[in-house]
């Protein structure tokens, strides 16, 4: 974590950034947040994360609009363009007067930022195992949300039998994974569920099939059964901080190979050479 933080208005050091008790965020999860990578002090993709922040915004009922530009100012100071960082951005109901789940009239947004370094994740080049689980989360997963509860539940259970991330079902249909978006390769297309409200609308989702259709490679947007899922080719899980990471092992079973598949090797080139691009 970075040794400064932004927090309504003022950059000072982590240790001293406090907020109340009775922040809305603190007592019932009341707040959204965004994840946005700066490659060499650059935000990636800037405008989209900040369009769905604006979405979850909405999606929950707290009005604080700023622009991009204005965002960007106070990221600035938080970022080192000597390394890859993500910044970390949540803004919470505020703290009101007394706890009451009714949305308190005179209350100001809580709004924090903190920014990171970027490891490269360690399952990367091997790939990593993963679990499917019952997606016990609620109807909003559109909504970014700090109420993260079952996805943290989900992520611990693939842990604890030793997988990286867990693969979510509903209904007998994958959705996405515990904090990523899900990708499989089928008779040579890739495959990722639509967009609704059952997942994350992704950015990394957003820019992989962008790259993917502007190369020619087949894919669409489209529902995957479980059985799907287990007869894949290929399995990738997506999200800002660990990019794509290939699924070589799903429930025990071998994924295709067993090792990271020739569609994730080329989209993953083209991610890398997108990423330059932007510098
Ligand atoms: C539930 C969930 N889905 C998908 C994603 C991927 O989104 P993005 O690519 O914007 O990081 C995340 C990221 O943390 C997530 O938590």
């Amino acid at each position: 974590m970075s040794d400064t933080v932004y927090l309504n208005g003022d950059y000072l050091p982590l240790a001293d950034a406090k907020v109340s008790v009775l922040d809305r965020g603190f007592l019932f999860g009341d707040g959204v947040y965004e994840v946005i990578p700066a490659y060499a002090g650059r935000l990636f993709r800037l405008n989209d994360h900040i369009s769905r922040l604006n979405n979850s915004l909405r999606g929950i009922r707290i009005e604080l609009e700023k622009s991009a530009e204005d965002w960007e100012a106070i990221f600035r100071p938080l970022l080192d363009g000597s390394k890859d960082q993500y910044i970390y951005l949540q803004i919470t109901r505020g703290a009101a007067a007394k706890r009451d789940h009714g949305f308190p009239e005179q209350v100001v947004p809580t709004v924090f930022v903190m920014s990171a370094d970027i490891k490269p994740f360690p399952g990367r080049d091997t790939g990593i195992k993963a679990l499917t689980l019952e997606d016990t989360r609620w109807q909003l997963c559109n909504v970014k949300a700090i109420t993260l509860l079952a996805n943290l539940l989900l992520r611990q259970e693939a842990l604890d039998q030793d997988c990286a991330e867990a693969i979510l079902v509903r209904n007998g249909y994958v959705t996405e994974g515990a904090a990523s978006n899900v990708f499989v390769v089928i008779d040579g297309d890739l495959i990722t569920p639509p967009r609704n409200n059952e997942i994350l609308p992704g950015i990394t989702r957003d820019v992989i099939l962008e790259l993917a259709e502007a190369n020619q490679i087949p894919c669409r947007e489209d529902v995957i059964a479980l059985e799907a899922l287990q007869n894949a080719s290929e399995i990738w899980v997506t999200s800002s901080t660990r990019e794509i990471l290939p699924v070589v092992e799903v429930d025990g079973n071998a994924v295709g190979s067993g090792k990271p598949g020739p569609l994730f090797r080329n989209v993953d080139q083209l991610l890398q050479a997108y990423k330059q691009s932007l510098a």
